[in-house]
């Protein structure tokens, strides 16, 4: 399997990163151990979570997701085997990128991970309030001492990167080496948006939503089989007659393949230019299997070009 570095970072990492929002969502701490046991045990290191996953569940205590890696990294002892990505202002807060905000976040974030570093921090949501300055020179002592190794934007526009990164040659401060959008196979313009500055400035992406939540996995038909997970009611929007066609080819080169339509879909987005790994999300050590088969799995120009095309 091809290793991809991050961006111009010293961060290098299989193309497949896991997702953290279950964990204390719909996976427990018992099964979110075996899932990272399992994600492990296949070959890969990266691991992404946030301040804010799942502060949505009622009765959450923040940050539960970081807690229960925290816990696990403890319990193996496997913290320099790993990468640790996490993310402030997941709230999408005004204010939630100013510097006190930052500092206080990766000091919360950092004691829940039971760990003195993060390999990845990144800007979860722009915050209109905060200029780039103040928010890369919160993150530019984190850096400077090791806290932080790399900072990375989720949910920027091309105009913010560029922006930012401006910023940061002319101040000299730390750069965002790493996006993470959306995209998946019916979900493609925020990614699309971001392609020329992701190439033209060597910029890593980690894309979130491969598997549009479950949707490209074909488990979802009709509205009769949102009972299928706790999350299905939020594949609705999915059900038109683009998903359809998505399905259809998804059917036709899994068949073809010997692989499943989640598998497919990951081997698109591993195929995709621009795109250094995939985050999926998994509840169990089967489906945790099935992701890594996807990412392995290599496709012919046809297929992929099949796939690009039902979704257009
Ligand atoms: N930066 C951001 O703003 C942002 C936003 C959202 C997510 N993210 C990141 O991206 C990650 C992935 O997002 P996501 O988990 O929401 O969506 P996803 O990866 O598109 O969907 C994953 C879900 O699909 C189901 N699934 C996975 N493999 C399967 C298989 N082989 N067969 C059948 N079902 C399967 C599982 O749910 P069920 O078993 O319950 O069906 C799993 O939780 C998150 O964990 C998070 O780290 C980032």
């Amino acid at each position: 399997m091809d290793r991809r570095p991050l961006g111009r970072s010293e961060l290098v990492i299989e193309p497949l990163v896991l997702g953290g929002n279950v964990f204390g969502w719909t996976v427990d701490e018992k099964q979110g151990f075996d899932i990272l046991d399992a994600y492990v045990d296949a070959g890969f290191t990266a691991i992404d979570t946030a301040e804010g996953y799942p502060n949505w569940v009622p009765g959450n205590p923040p940050g539960m997701s970081e807690t229960i890696i925290g816990k696990w990294l403890k319990a193996r002892g496997n913290r320099d085997k790993v990468h640790i990505f996490t993310k402030v202002n997941s709230a999408n807060k005004r204010g939630g990128l100013k510097a006190e905000a930052v500092s206080k976040g990766i000091e919360a974030s950092l004691q829940r991970l039971q760990t003195d570093y993060v390999d990845l921090y990144f800007s979860h949501w722009p915050d209109p309030e905060a200029e780039h300055e103040e928010t890369l020179g919160a993150y530019d002592p984190l850096v400077r001492s090791g806290r932080v190794r790399v900072i990375g934007a989720s949910n920027y526009t091309a105009e913010m990167v560029k922006a930012a990164n401006e910023t940061a040659v002319i101040k000299s401060l730390p750069r965002y080496e790493v996006l993470q959008p959306r995209f998946n196979l019916y979900d493609r313009a925020e990614f699309e948006a971001l392609h020329e500055v992701v190439t033209s400035e060597e910029i890593g992406t980690v894309v979130y939503y491969s598997l549009a939540s479950g949707f490209l996995t074909g488990k979802y038909r009709s509205k009769a089989d949102f009972g299928k997970s706790p999350r299905g009611g939020g594949i609705e929007r999915y059900l038109d007659s683009k998903g359809e066609r998505i399905l259809a080819a998804l059917d036709q080169v899994a068949k073809a393949n010997d692989a499943t339509p989640a598998e497919v879909s990951l081997a698109w987005l591993v195929a995709q230019p621009g795109v250094s790994a995939p985050i999926a999300s998994a509840t169990s050590v089967e489906q945790v299997q099935s992701l890594a088969k996807g990412v392995r799995l290599k496709l012919s120009d046809e297929d992929l070009r099949l796939l690009t095309d039902a979704g257009k």
